[in-house]
């Protein structure tokens, strides 16, 4: 946490890409303002700002949720940057690209109550699971590219200085990363136990062909002597995604270089993706206290 660099700003409205100072910002350095990308530009300028929220209104959660009557501290902190995240960042009639996980789900659960309360909403989901939890929430779920995705909202399992992200917890991080890619922001919400100095605590998840699963551990093994590459098993059985592919949890104590890592990992014949998240996230909703602490871009 120390290794961040805080500073306290207006509480004024997150400007959006395609927004005029983009706009004004490309123009300046020559280029066509086009919006969305679909891939991601160069390293942005650091060190972050952070904004802090102490007195984001947050609605009262719906009673018939049983999540709701939960007095589990986390699930609440859980709620309430899920719940801000979509008040913060979603406009009516906006295409929001919805994450996998269990802080990701009270962002469901908001967008659904905008839904139901009249707002043209529709999501592209990260998972089978999302979109299950969109059909009982009632959120309308349309294809991955049928529309730009405005914004996309997603959890972590660790949040880094340098806006690395560890992600796929829930193993959904091939298609959280295309989506967290595609779309024009990319908020991330967390509860403050995932604000890391350095990624590296929780095992970095790695995507892998099940074929080439021996190969893969191999191959780790002999770049990484000290990790432990190990397949995810789920309910006694050899976890698959949702792409039909295991899961190796990767331990390798602290990543000093997320990038040059994910970068190696990806370099291996057989692995489809890698939960690190390098220069994706525009935004980090955290929660702090009573309230919600935003980090954003300078
Ligand atoms: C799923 C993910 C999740 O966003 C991540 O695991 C955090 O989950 P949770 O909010 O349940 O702690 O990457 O693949």
């Amino acid at each position: 946490m120390d290794s961040f660099v805080y500073y306290l700003r207006s509480n004024a409205s997150p400007t959006r890409k395609g927004d005029k100072n983009d706009k004004n910002e490309a123009e300046a350095n020559g280029r066509k303002h086009v919006a969305p990308r679909l891939t991601r530009p160069s390293p942005k300028r650091q060190p972050h700002s952070l904004l802090f929220l102490p007195n984001f209104p947050v609605p009262e959660a719906p009673l018939s949720d049983p999540k709701a009557a939960s007095s589990d501290p986390k699930e609440a902190a859980k709620r309430v940057v899920g719940f801000a995240a979509v008040d913060r960042y979603v406009e009516p009639g906006m295409c929001v690209g919805l994450g996998t996980g269990t802080t990701a789900y009270w962002a469901i659960v908001r967008t659904g109550e905008r839904v139901a309360a009249g707002e043209p909403l529709v999501a592209i989901v990260t998972s089978a699971a999302t979109e299950k939890l969109c059909g009982e929430f009632g959120v309308p779920v349309i294809p991955f590219m049928a529309r730009d995705i405005d914004v996309a909202i997603d959890g972590a399992d660790e949040v880094a200085p340098d806006w690395s992200l560890t992600k796929g917890g829930g193993g959904a991080l091939f298609r959280e990363k295309a989506i967290a890619i595609a779309a024009r922001r990319f908020i991330v919400i967390v509860d403050d136990s995932k604000v890391v100095d350095q990624l590296g605590r929780f095992p970095t998840p790695v995507e892998v062909v099940p074929f080439t699963l021996a190969w893969v551990q191999r191959q780790i093994a002999g770049q990484f002597p000290s990790a432990k590459a190990t397949e995810r098993i789920h309910d006694g059985r050899p976890y698959r995604t949702d792409n039909g592919n295991a899961i190796l949890d990767c331990a390798f104590g602290t990543i000093p270089d997320p990038r040059a890592l994910a970068g190696a990992l990806q370099a291996i014949h057989g692995v489809v993706d890698v939960g690190l998240f390098i220069d994706l996230a525009d935004a980090v909703l955290c929660t702090a206290g009573e309230g919600v602490r935003e980090l954003t871009r300078l």
